[in-house]
């Protein structure tokens, strides 16, 4: 699903959500013993396709832990994310001499309602959101959230700042392509930088990609 959207440099693994036969780190097993069903099947997917992504670059994949904040503990000079909706996950890894930070976020069509929209979207992206056609409104607005949340994750490991909604604001393009303008300063991003990133919308799902 995500080929058109994730740079050559960029390793990608995705499918469903597993409810068994994981391939993880004796440790990845442990710490998720505690989890209830739903919990352990998305985390162990996740390590699982993390552990292939690692291999596919070619780096090492010792157990991928995650820190106090729930970002995932990357080996030394790797930069990656985690993604996982109720049945699917998808997971991308580079090399920092190549991206230092990567973001990906997929999302539910229909799970970001017009009301959390209304609630959460900046003037920009509501106005942004009035002007399109109705049959892609819902695919709309899970694009923007999720553009939101790929920037959140792609900058969180750098800055260790938490960013609320009304910090960045999304701008849909054409062809798959989308900006995102900072309100504040954020650590390393400046008030006023525009960044850019890649979306696509495939049946009810929506991704974004962003890499810095
Ligand atoms: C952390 C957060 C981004 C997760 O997003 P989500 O859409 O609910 O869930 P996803 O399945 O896409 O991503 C979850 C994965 O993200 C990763 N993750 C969690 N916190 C993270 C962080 N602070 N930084 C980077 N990655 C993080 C983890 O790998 C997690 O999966 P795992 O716990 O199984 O390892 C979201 O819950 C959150 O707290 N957002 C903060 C507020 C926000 O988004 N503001 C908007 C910014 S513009």
């Amino acid at each position: 699903m995500l080929e058109s959207i994730i740079p050559p440099e960029v390793l990608c693994v995705e499918g469903p959500i597993l409810a068994d036969g994981w391939e993880v780190a004796p440790a990845e097993a442990e710490w998720a013993s505690g989890f209830g069903p739903k919990r352990k099947a998305e985390f162990l997917t996740g390590r699982s396709y993390a552990r292939r992504a690692l291999g596919l670059s070619g780096a090492d994949s010792p157990p991928i832990g995650a820190y106090p904040d729930r970002s995932p503990m990357w080996p030394e000079g790797i930069a990656g994310c985690i993604t996982h909706t109720r049945d699917y996950c998808a997971v991308a890894v580079a090399r920092k001499s190549l991206f230092r930070g990567i973001g990906l976020d997929i999302e539910s069509v229909g799970r970001i309602t017009d009301s959390i929209a209304s609630k959460v979207f900046t003037d920009s992206e509501r106005e942004a959101l009035q002007a399109g056609p109705d049959s892609t409104r819902n695919a709309r607005i899970s694009a923007i959230f999720s553009a939101k949340e790929a920037f959140y994750k792609m900058q969180f490991p750098l800055t260790h700042i938490w960013v609320g909604f009304q910090d960045v604001s999304v701008r849909l393009e054409a062809e798959g392509r989308f900006t995102l303008e900072l309100a504040k300063d954020i650590g390393e991003f400046s008030q006023g930088r525009v960044l850019a990133g890649r979306f696509l919308v495939a049946g009810d799902r929506v991704a974004a990609l962003m890499v810095v």
